[in-house]
C-alpha cells in the first residue's frame, strides 16, 4: 500500500482509506465487522466518519477495537452551537481512545466558533490535524477564503471524472500551501462505478495493474500528487478488497488519466 505524507501535519495516510457514510449506518457493528477488517488487513489504514452519519462514527470505532491505535481515524464536528460540539467531540474522544487523528468541521457548520476549541484541542494533544470538508462546489470559494487564514492543514472535497471543479483553486492551493488533501465521493457516490464501459475499452488499464473500472476510477483520483487519500465507502467485502488493491497500482499518466475521463463521460 502506497502512503503518502499528510501536507505538513506529520501524519502519513496510505492513499486508499474508507468512508462510512451509509455503509456503517447500522445497528449491530457485526453486520460491517468483515469490512473494516478486509481495509486493515490490506493496509487501507484511514478512516473517514462524522456525527452526521446516524450510528457510524460509533460503529466504526466498535470495529477496529484495540487496533485503532494503527489507525488514522478521521472524524468531523457537525454542529450549530458550542455546547453541541464540545458533546459530540467528548464522545469522540471517549470512542477513539482520547485523540483523534484528523478532526474536520463537516460544511463548514458555524467553523468561527469551533476552530478555536479544536485548536485549544490541538495544544493539548488530543487531536493531531485540523481540516475543513464540503461536498458542493458553490461553496468552494468559502473553503479556500478559510485555509488562507492559515490555520487549516487539511480539506475534504469530492473528486472524480465527473466532478472535476476542485481543479479549479482548491487544488492548487492545498499544493502551494501543503494541506493534506482527502478526496471523498471517488465514485460519485457508486454512480460512476455502477455502468462500467465495456471491456474491449479497458484493456490498457492492465499496464497499470488495475482490473476493474471501479479500480480505475480510484487510481484516476490518487494519481493527481495533490491528492493524498482516497475513501471510498462500501458495505461490500469484495468491493473493500477490489479498493485496496489500487493501493499497490501503478499511477495513471496524463494519457491515461484523460481516457479515463472520456470512458466516464461516455458510460454515465
Ligand atoms: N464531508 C462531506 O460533505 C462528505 C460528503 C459525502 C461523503 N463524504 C465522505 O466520503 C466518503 C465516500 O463518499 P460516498 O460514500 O458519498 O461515495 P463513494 O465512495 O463515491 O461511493 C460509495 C458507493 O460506491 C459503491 N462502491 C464502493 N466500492 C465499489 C467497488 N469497488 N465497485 C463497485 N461499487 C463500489 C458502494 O456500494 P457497495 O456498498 O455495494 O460497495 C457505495 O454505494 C463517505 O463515505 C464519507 O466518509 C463526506
Amino acid at each position: 500500500m502506497e502512503s503518502r505524507t499528510f501536507g505538513k501535519t506529520g501524519l502519513t495516510v496510505p492513499v486508499i482509506g474508507m468512508g462510512t457514510w451509509q455503509s456503517y449506518d447500522v445497528r449491530d457493528p457485526a453486520e460491517v465487522q468483515p469490512v473494516t477488517d478486509a481495509v486493515l488487513e490490506r493496509g487501507a489504514t484511514f478512516v473517514d466518519t462524522s456525527p452526521m452519519y446516524g450510528a457510524a462514527e460509533h460503529v466504526l470505532a466498535r470495529t477496529l477495537g484495540a487496533r485503532r491505535r494503527g489507525v488514522i481515524v478521521a472524524t468531523k464536528v457537525w454542529a450549530g452551537s458550542a455546547r453541541e460540539a464540545r458533546e459530540q467531540i467528548r464522545r469522540a474522544l471517549q470512542w477513539y481512545g482520547g485523540v483523534i487523528d484528523l478532526y474536520q468541521i463537516h460544511n463548514l457548520e458555524a467553523w468561527e466558533t469551533h476552530l478555536p476549541y479544536l485548536e485549544e484541542l490541538k495544544a493539548q494533544g488530543k487531536i493531531r490535524a485540523i481540516g475543513i470538508t464540503h461536498w458542493s462546489s458553490s461553496h468552494f470559494a468559502r473553503m479556500a477564503t478559510i485555509v488562507e487564514t492559515g490555520r487549516i492543514e487539511a480539506i475534504q472535497i469530492p473528486y472524480n471524472p465527473r466532478e472535476r471543479e476542485v481543479e479549479a483553486e482548491l487544488l492548487p492551493l492545498a499544493g502551494g500551501r501543503g494541506l493534506g488533501v482527502v478526496l471523498m465521493r471517488p465514485l460519485e457516490k457508486g454512480a460512476l462505478a455502477r455502468t462500467a464501459p465495456p471491456a474491449r475499452e479497458l484493456g490498457f488499464l492492465a499496464d497499470y495493474g488495475i482490473r476493474t473500472w471501479a479500480q480505475a476510477l480510484l487510481n484516476w483520483g490518487v494519481s493527481d500528487p495533490r491528492v493524498s487519500v482516497t475513501i471510498p465507502a462500501t458495505r461490500d467485502v469484495k468491493h473493500a478488497i477490489d479498493n485496496c488493491e489500487v493501493g499497490d497500482a501503478r499511477r495513471f499518466d496524463a494519457a491515461a488519466r484523460d481516457r479515463v475521463a472520456a470512458l466516464a463521460a461516455r458510460w454515465p
